[in-house]
């Protein structure tokens, strides 16, 4: 039998094939046992001996050529069938593809991020503290001593037996650690999450979001704070808004306010200024010499405002939100709104 000969017949048998099993039936008549390839080596013994090996390699040569040529024509196969069925009526590769739901980012995420921003632009730092906070920043170092009436207000968890590790019922604490890592003047913001161990009602979480405040430089006085809250209220209800100071108490500032702007949704009284004309905004104030003493910065020698704005109560006047529980409870219908 002629090698060559038998592989150019083969490669034209091969090539004829229009299917698997009709291939297969081709392949079986060279590589199958009793095919052309089997009787090549059979013959072998009757060779003479100096010929077997040369005998024995051209068959194995034919056998992998065959069956490489087969193993073309499948893929060749192969992808024709593919071709027709995406050829075939139910496949329609103009349709667009489906489209993946897209979740969004939650409204605290959103107002945090817009007041980072517009803070940012004013030459602010955004700071980040301890969730679990010691004691000494969470009320020592804020001139809240350990019989300061403050903390009965400040229902706090307590994170051990003797009382120096609580869950941060403020984000103040955040003014300390500034003021220690820095050297005045200075400007930032401290957004983050904070605990009261509160009875749970619409308008009280036992978690809820802040955002302090605090600018130490030389001379800086009530004007700054003024002039800087205004600016926040430009960036939150996009214009120019009235406000006015009322004496507060918090330890940690000299004179304290609470700070109300005039109603960004009517000019006559509705329900959410309840028919004032005035809103809280924030609590606020000048920072006191114990503070800045406590945070290594000489208050002879500096000054400072600082400010706390509840975040999740901005979140709720600004989306008219009614219950301050909707923000955590993770209830996708409340959070596709958004
Ligand atoms: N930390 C206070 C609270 O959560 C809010 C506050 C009041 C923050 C006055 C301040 C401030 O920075 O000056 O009740």
């Amino acid at each position: 039998m002629d090698p060559e000969a038998t592989l150019e017949e083969a490669r034209q048998r091969i090539e004829a094939c229009d299917d698997a099993a009709a291939l297969k039936d081709v392949l079986r008549d060279y590589v199958g046992k009793k095919g052309a390839i089997s009787a090549m080596l059979a013959e072998i013994p009757k060779l003479d001996p100096a010929d077997r090996k040369a005998h024995g390699q051209k068959a194995n040569a034919l056998k992998q050529s065959i069956q490489a040529l087969a193993e073309d024509r499948q893929a060749a196969l192969d992808a024709r069938e593919l071709d027709a069925a995406r050829r075939a009526d139910d496949f329609d590769p103009t349709l667009p593809p489906p489209v993946a739901e897209r979740g969004s980012l939650h409204p605290i995420t959103q107002v945090t991020r817009e007041l980072e921003d517009l803070f940012v632009s004013m030459g602010y730092e955004v700071l980040d503290g301890p969730e679990v906070e010691l004691d000494h920043y969470n009320f020592e170092a804020l001139n809240i001593t350990k019989d300061h009436p403050a903390r009965d207000s400040q229902d706090t968890f307590y994170c051990d037996e003797i009382g120096t590790l609580v869950l941060r019922t403020h984000t103040s604490p955040v003014q300390i650690r500034a003021m220690e890592g820095r050297t005045p003047p200075f400007r930032v913001i401290a957004p983050g999450r904070v605990f009261r161990q509160e009875t749970t009602d619409a308008s009280h979480d036992h978690t809820f979001y802040q955002m302090e405040g605090l600018v130490v430089g030389k001379d800086i006085s009530v004007a700054h704070l003024i002039g800087a809250m205004k600016t926040l209220l430009r960036g939150i209800f996009g214009r120019d808004l009235d406000v006015r100071l009322r004496p507060g108490h918090f330890p940690f500032v000299e004179p304290g306010f609470e700070l109300d702007a005039r109603c960004p949704f009517c000019s006559d009284g509705c329900s959410v200024c309840k028919k004032t004309t005035w809103i809280e905004l924030l609590p606020c104030g000048l920072v006191h010499p114990n503070v800045l003493r406590a945070g290594g910065v000489d208050p002879e020698e500096w000054s400072g405002f600082a400010f706390g704005l509840g975040l999740s109560r901005l979140v709720m006047l600004r989306h008219n939100i009614d219950d301050v529980r909707h923000l955590l409870d993770g209830d996708v219908r409340f959070l596709e709104q958004f």
